[in-house]
């Protein structure tokens, strides 16, 4: 993951806060304003530098900010149809060319074929602009810095997660 770092969707700031422990430069952005708060404090009690924004992930394309990765860990999924593509657009406005998008996501099955993300969904969205450079789909939580924080979030395995790393090629 290289910097600078965006976390859209931040929250708390766990994986911020992971990456920017790993020396890297981030900016979370969150539109709940208490979590950002939460955030920064946890910065400040592990001594860590990173900026916590209080920005709305549907505004990207409008913001002069551009960054080498994005990392968006449950934000995603929360968007459906044209919102989707806006959020999508907003993406692609504020990654640099040949940046990545890291992208945690629950994944759609036939039961909830709306409350995730599929592989077909994903190329279907993510083009053109975009490469898909690898996705994977396991049993359980994906992202590092939320396995770092709590370990034992799903003691039965959790649910079918997919990470993706998607580039921005033009
Ligand atoms: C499921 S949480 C994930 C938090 C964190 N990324 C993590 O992995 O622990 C989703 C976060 O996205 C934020 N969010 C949802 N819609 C947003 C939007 N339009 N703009 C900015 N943040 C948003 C929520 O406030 C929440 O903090």
């Amino acid at each position: 993951v290289e910097s600078p770092v965006l976390d859209a969707g931040c929250g708390t700031g766990n994986t911020a806060l992971f990456f920017a422990a790993r020396g890297r430069e981030v900016t979370g952005i969150d539109f709940v304003e208490e979590a950002l708060q939460r955030a920064r404090a946890k910065a400040l009690a592990r001594g860590l530098t990173a900026e916590f924004l209080l920005r709305d992930a549907m505004t990207l394309a409008t913001w002069d900010r551009r960054f080498a990765s994005v990392i968006d860990s449950g934000l995603f999924h929360v968007y459906h149809g044209d919102d989707q593509r806006r959020y999508v657009a907003g993406l692609h406005h504020v990654l640099q060319p040949g940046g990545r998008l890291f992208l945690f996501s629950f994944t759609a099955d036939d039961e909830h074929p709306e409350d995730g993300v599929s592989p077909r969904r994903l190329a279907d969205i993510f083009s053109p602009g975009f490469r898909i450079e690898s996705t994977r789909i396991t049993q359980g939580e994906l992202n590092p810095a939320f396995v770092a924080e709590t370990p034992d979030a799903y003691p039965e395995g959790g649910p079918p997660m997919i990470f993706a790393v998607i580039r921005r090629t033009e």
